[in-house]
């Protein structure tokens, strides 16, 4: 269930008024947000940056997001905000978008990566907000998401318990995430506006907003870690099939080779077709690209635990609605076509 302001329970304010203290302290913490669950440390304690970067094994040069609390913040943390950038802000903070822009002086370089440009985002979770709020003003929190490095993100607090152990001894529990793909991310830097990563916000809808079309560059020069050939990754190897007889077939090919395979499909004809045996286990996920977002990470965690020796998945169709799926997708199977 999504939660609501009003249905932060007493024990949970506790627990976000221990969270406060905890970063005050220069710890890291786990939060939920409406995309995934984060790590989070005070911007302004160069030491809880680092802890960040060695819990979860990410390269220093790799940039974080800032989350911070208020749009009459914005300038607080950015320079030469373009119309664009505060139209996007005004319309989908709090929200999964993140907006690059040119960074201001409050900004440390040590979570940037050494960018002078920074990846700015105000949550709309009722905890994450509410925490960022209680932290107080000129004050933001860098988080990740939760999750080891190059690794599946975290959607429940209990993919992040079993990631960390007790390395996190604060970790917020708004139970699953509202939308479980990472928000979108847009350049603002140039004149261009630029996605950088598909996500929680669809293209569409930026466009609409903007009334302007908007390139899509996965391959940044920029440095986003997502944006790695290989990320996202299952442990076990991760095969795509375009279509729903590729899929079919190449199921029956590791059945002969005695192949134990998890097989994730959308379309219900496959369902007869695929009957479930101790070498085939199948997962229906839903035909729709908001739901299916929401629900893939969770699936492929829950396939990496039952010891497959191969995933195959059904790929979804070839439009915009469907690109933060895709994308996550593509890189999740990487390790296999290398
Ligand atoms: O939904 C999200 O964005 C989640 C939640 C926790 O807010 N956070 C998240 O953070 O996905 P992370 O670190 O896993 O991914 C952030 C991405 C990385 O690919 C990073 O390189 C990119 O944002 N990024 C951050 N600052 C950037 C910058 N200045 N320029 C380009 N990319 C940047
Ligand atoms: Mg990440």
């Amino acid at each position: 269930m999504v939660q609501t302001d009003n249905q932060i329970s007493d024990f949970l304010n506790q627990q976000i008024t221990q969270a406060v203290v905890s970063l005050r302290s220069g710890n890291v913490i786990a939060f939920p947000t409406e995309t995934v669950y984060g790590l989070g440390a005070d911007i302004s304690q160069h030491p809880a940056i680092q802890k960040i970067f060695d819990i979860k094994g990410r390269p220093a040069s790799h940039p974080l997001i800032v989350h911070f609390a208020s749009l009459s913040e914005l300038e607080f943390w950015a320079e030469n905000i373009p119309e664009t950038a505060w139209i996007l802000a005004q319309h989908f903070w709090p929200g999964p978008l993140t907006l690059i822009l040119p960074k201001s002086s409050n900004i440390p370089l040590s979570v940037t990566g050494g960018q002078e440009t920074v990846g700015l985002r105000i949550p709309r979770h009722p905890i994450a907000l509410k925490l960022l709020e209680q932290l107080g003003n000129h004050k933001a929190v860098a988080a990740p998401s939760a999750n080891r490095f190059g690794f599946v993100s975290p959607t429940i607090a209990d993919h992040v318990r079993n990631a960390f152990g007790d390395k996190i001894k604060v970790i917020l529990d708004g139970g699953p995430c509202e939308i479980g793909l990472e928000s979108t991310i847009v350049s603002c830097i140039d004149k261009d506006v630029t996605i950088l990563r598909p996500g929680g916000i669809s293209i569409l809808s930026i466009e609409n907003i903007l009334q302007q079309k908007v390139s899509i560059k996965s391959q940044s020069k920029i440095r986003t870690s997502g944006s790695l050939t290989s990320h996202y990754a299952t442990a076990t190897p991760l095969e795509i099939c375009q279509t729903s007889e590729s899929l079919f077939s190449r199921s029956f090919e590791l059945l002969q080779q005695k192949v134990h395979i998890g097989v994730i499909i959308c379309s219900t004809h496959l369902i007869p077709l695929l009957n479930s045996n101790d070498k085939l286990h199948y997962f229906l996920m839903p035909n729709d690209p908001v739901a299916f977002g929401r629900s893939l990470y969770a699936t492929l965690r829950k396939l990496d635990d039952m010891n497959f020796e191969r995933i195959l998945i059904e790929a979804p169709p070839d439009n915009l609605e469907w690109l933060a799926v895709t994308d996550r997708l593509n890189r999740a199977s990487h390790s296999f076509h290398k």
